[in-house]
């Protein structure tokens, strides 16, 4: 069996500009969906997928992202504690580290940062700005399929074609339905030029050889260092395989995405529930 995931990289030093002006003092990773900020949801993830080693990339201005991570564990070890569960002791072996990208060079370019704390093991990456709610956690899923196949894996979903601009979009050739074996990637292409409607959702599994090539990497659109251009170049000597992974996708990079994930996840709490249906209910009226 291929050795499992314990590593991830969760890169949190963008500008957040789509959502300026409020993320001009407040981190995008801190915008809440219900009463958690995002990060919080990407944290819980990572953890019930067994990471152990979390590594943030930030940047100047973002360091509530390190007070809340440092709240979030301190609260997990109390909730523990007081429910008499045995993880609480798991909870003692995961480490932090926060390194940072000062130039705003790209998702690519932010991994490429953490090399040092990374060595040579393969790792995960969680972007938390794509919120996933699923019975499985999506990286659990993603980590299922490497320990059985190895390699790079790439989580995916469907998207209507004409959003392909916003997304990384895959090129494959096999497919059994759930894992598809990719041949290219494109970093935002235009509908007429997206090989599928498949697109990436921010969860990868990536072996180490991507930081040599991640350093060679010129930017390309948006003058950013494209992570998906080095993991297309990375086909040639690795497998990359994609995953249709199961559950329901919020790209809370987006306004529409955000909005969409606050009233869905309040739906799904029976505190909130009755009150938001009411709203709702009275906004349809009105549309
Ligand atoms: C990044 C990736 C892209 C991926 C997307 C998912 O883009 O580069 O391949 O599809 O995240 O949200 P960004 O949204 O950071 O521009």
């Amino acid at each position: 069996m291929t050795r499992s995931i314990k590593k991830a990289i969760f890169p949190v030093g963008g500008l957040g500009k789509r959502f300026y002006p409020a993320t001009l003092a407040t981190p995008k990773e801190m915008l809440p969906v219900v009463d958690r900020p995002l990060i919080d949801y990407a944290l819980e993830e990572a953890r019930l997928s067994g990471i152990e080693e979390f590594i943030f990339i930030t940047r100047k201005g973002k360091s509530s992202i390190e007070d809340y991570v440092e709240e979030y564990f301190k609260n997990k070890v109390l909730e523990y504690k007081d429910n008499n569960l045995d993880e609480e002791s798991g909870l003692k072996n995961l480490t932090f580290s926060f390194t940072r990208q000062s130039d705003s060079l790209g998702l690519g370019h932010a991994i490429w940062c953490a090399r040092h704390l990374v060595g040579d093991d393969p790792f995960a990456v969680i972007l938390p700005d794509e919120l996933f709610c699923s019975k499985t956690p999506c990286l659990l899923q993603l980590i299922r399929v490497y320990e059985e196949r190895g390699g790079c894996v790439i989580g995916l979903g469907e998207i209507p074609i004409e959003k392909s601009y916003k997304y990384g979009i895959v090129s494959y050739s096999e497919d059994d339905g759930k894992v598809v074996k990719i041949d290219r990637m494109i970093e935002k292409p235009l509908p007429q030029d997206a090989p599928s409607n498949l697109s990436i959702i921010g969860r990868y599994i990536i072996q180490p050889q991507i930081f040599g090539l991640l350093g060679q990497e010129k930017s390309s659109i948006g003058g950013e260092i494209q992570l998906t251009n080095s993991l297309s170049d990375l086909i040639e000597d690795i497998n990359l395989y994609g995953l249709r992974c199961k559950g329901q996708r919020f790209d809370c990079g987006s306004k529409p995405g955000l909005i969409e994930a606050n009233i869905s996840l309040a739906m799904d709490r029976e505190d909130l529930r009755d009150e938001i249906a009411n709203i709702l209910r009275d906004f349809n009226s009105r549309i």
